[in-house]
């Protein structure tokens, strides 16, 4: 089965094919980030128009890419929740209106489970993970969520924490904005990290009463007093500082999401979203679930960020509630 998919859920405008939930054909993302940059973060307005622009010509390349035309397409799919709600509605109103022009299922799908889902990717050089080793301990670390879930199927899965204010990504461009290190904060402060000499700056970890949900928010909060108290002295590191937040982050993310794996007696862990990307939480969460007999796995890097793929990989396994035309 083959299935055009459309994000558009944020700053990024994508499309792919997928053929029966697992191998890429194509995969075009375009984004707005460079125009977003001056302000810190994401401008919605700016976003949104960018997708009116974006969409038909980045369509039209997936299609190409993948050799097909739109006769060739068995469903379109789209990114129907969560995101900002005028990028949104470019996504899901060019789809409903190619599903109807065209006479085709639509699926709606949810961003948040189909970062969970890019693990399960292929494409011509790349091997995804297979159904066989679910169930499983989902990590969804994005610039607007964090949450852990248990993942019986791809279609079934089940939150068991989240996060009580900033995502992970969120929590990685605040810092990195009260620091002057631009935006995105998350690739700067993954490379400025690997540059810090010594022990890392320790910072607090929060405890909730959810031991699966996730706080940012007074982390954030200590590096901005440390930064107060500590930049003009002589033998101040803005590395080690980073280095800090970052393993912060990271502890933080990987004790939950060990301790749920072991707890829910499943040996098999998948992670997505934006800060999946980041080095020190592929190399810490691979070894220490190795180290208790578990197995992590990361997406491409390609597959991390926000893109039409997973969209399109997941919503195969929604085929039985598409709406029909
Ligand atoms: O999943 P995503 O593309 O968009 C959302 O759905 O939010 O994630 C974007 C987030 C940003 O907050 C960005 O700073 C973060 O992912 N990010 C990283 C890295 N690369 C991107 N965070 C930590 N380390 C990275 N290498
Ligand atoms: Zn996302």
């Amino acid at each position: 089965m083959n299935i055009l998919a459309i994000e558009s859920s944020c700053d990024e405008t994508a499309a792919a094919v997928v053929i029966d939930g697992v191998n890429v054909l194509s995969s075009v993302v375009a984004s707005s980030l460079k125009e977003h940059a001056p302000y810190g973060g994401i401008i919605p307005e700016i976003a949104s128009r960018r997708q009116i622009e974006l969409i038909d010509p980045v369509v039209n390349q997936a299609l190409s890419q993948a050799g097909l035309d739109l006769k060739a397409i068995d469903a379109i799919a789209v990114t129907a929740r969560p995101g900002l709600i005028g990028s949104l509605l470019v996504g899901v109103s060019y789809a409903r209106a190619l599903a109807f022009a065209t006479h085709k299922p639509l699926i709606e799908i949810d961003h948040i489970q189909a970062h969970l889902y890019a693990s399960f990717l292929s494409n011509s050089e790349h091997q995804g993970l297979s159904f066989n080793q679910l169930p499983a301990i989902g990590l969804v670390v994005s610039g607007g969520h964090t949450s852990l879930y248990l993942m019986k199927t791809p279609s079934d899965q089940q939150v068991l924490g989240t996060t009580q204010d900033d995502a992970a990504g969120e929590a990685f461009d605040k810092v990195a904005r009260l620091l002057n290190l631009g935006y995105p904060g998350g690739p700067v402060i993954d490379r400025l990290a690997k540059e810090a000499v010594g022990q890392p700056i320790k910072f607090p970890q929060a405890k909730l009463h959810n031991e699966y949900d996730f706080s940012f928010s007074g982390l954030k909060t200590a590096v901005l007093y440390y930064y107060q108290k500590h930049h003009q002295q002589p033998d101040f590191n803005l590395a080690q500082v980073v280095h800090g937040f970052q393993d912060s982050v990271v502890k933080t993310l990987v004790e939950k999401t060990i301790k749920a794996a072991k707890t829910f007696k499943v040996r098999t862990i998948v992670v997505g979203g934006g800060v999946a990307c980041n080095s020190h939480l592929r190399q810490q969460l691979t070894s220490q679930a190795q180290g208790n007999g578990l197995q992590a796995h990361f997406p491409l890097l390609a597959y991390c960020l926000d893109n039409a793929a997973m969209i399109g990989g997941l919503a195969f396994h929604y085929c039985n509630k598409t709406i029909k035309n």
